[in-house]
């Protein structure tokens, strides 16, 4: 049933002349399928180089809207417009533009999880695996960093030589996470290395053994001759793992760590997308987005 699925899929992304793009975190039946699955900042720049007319993305809205600012001749299409990153909405831009003028001298360094309204204030965006690498190249000392503070923080205890300024904001699913959760995994399999994405708060942070995007994680862990890893993110990326390593054993933090945003996208939606008569069409106002789009490129300029 799934695999008559999708095929009809495979078949009709030819036939449409469509680039499948599926965040790490969505499900297995959906990666198995996708032209490219990564972390957020893999999939930005294959936003830009997919010969296809038409992308769908399995994701949260951001990053359907990173497509649409990166290739705006392209037909962006979210595959479920239920899915969106709670992190990217919580501030407005009114907001962020009342304390970006309060701090007239900070380079205003916003995490790719924000709206498009939002990346239009940022000098330059950042996703978890460049952020330490971008704001180490700037050449501001002061940075406002939005919205996540669990990764401005880690930023800011690699890159101590500048001033960080950061808001309440963050991923409410990784946010959970205790540092009490980590000591009950590590008693559990005392053998296992502890590998955590940085969305997590810093007492949870400095209990690991890497620290790094879903794609660090797992690039991380297929390497690494260990043979046992508690995987402090997703559960998504223990199943990729489970998958890509079968001789090593990983264990899921906490049976919470599960995105709903990402986990509603089905393949029923990528059908439906890949179709032509599901998913939503992203539509961006062009002020929006050639004043968006700034905070991208420069992203990949200093993130390359
Ligand atoms: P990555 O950049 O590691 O893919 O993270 C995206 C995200 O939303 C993590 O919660
Ligand atoms: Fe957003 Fe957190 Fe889900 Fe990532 S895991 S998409 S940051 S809510």
């Amino acid at each position: 049933m799934i695999k008559d699925l999708q095929q009809k899929i495979l078949e009709l992304k030819k036939q449409n002349d469509v680039c499948i793009l599926a965040h790490s975190y969505t499900t297995a039946d959906i990666c198995e399928i996708a032209d490219f699955t990564g972390d957020s900042y893999a999939l930005s720049i294959r936003a830009k180089t997919a010969p296809q007319s038409t992308v769908v993305m399995c994701g949260v809205r951001f990053m359907a809207e990173t497509v649409k600012m990166l290739a705006p001749e392209k037909k962006v299409v979210l595959a479920n417009p239920q899915a969106g990153c709670p992190m990217a909405e919580q501030f407005s831009p009114a907001y962020i533009a009342q304390i970006k003028a309060a701090h007239p001298h900070y380079a205003v360094v916003a995490y790719v999880n924000t709206t498009a309204e939002l990346k239009t204030l940022a000098d330059v965006c950042v996703t978890s695996s460049s952020a330490v690498k971008i704001c180490r190249a700037l050449p501001e000392k002061n940075i406002l960093f939005i919205p996540d503070i669990n990764l401005g923080s880690y930023v800011k205890s690699q890159v101590p030589e500048k001033n960080f300024k950061m808001l309440e904001g963050g991923c409410p699913v990784h946010a959970k996470i205790t540092r009490g959760d980590v000591l009950s995994a590590k008693k559990a399999h005392p053998a296992a290395l502890f590998l955590v994405h940085p969305e997590c708060r810093p007492e949870v942070v400095e209990l690991a053994d890497y620290v790094g995007s879903t794609s660090g994680i797992m690039d991380f862990a297929e390497k690494s001759s260990a043979r046992e890893f508690i995987i402090g993110t997703e559960n998504a990326i223990v199943c990729h793992l489970n998958y890509r390593c079968p001789d090593k054993r990983f264990y899921p933090l906490s049976k919470e760590l599960l995105c709903r945003d990402m986990k509603i996208v089905s393949l029923h939606d990528v059908y439906a997308a890949v179709a032509g008569t599901g998913g939503e069409v992203i539509r961006m106002d062009e002020s929006v987005r050639a004043k968006a789009v700034k905070s991208i490129e420069r992203m990949i300029e200093l993130g390359g």
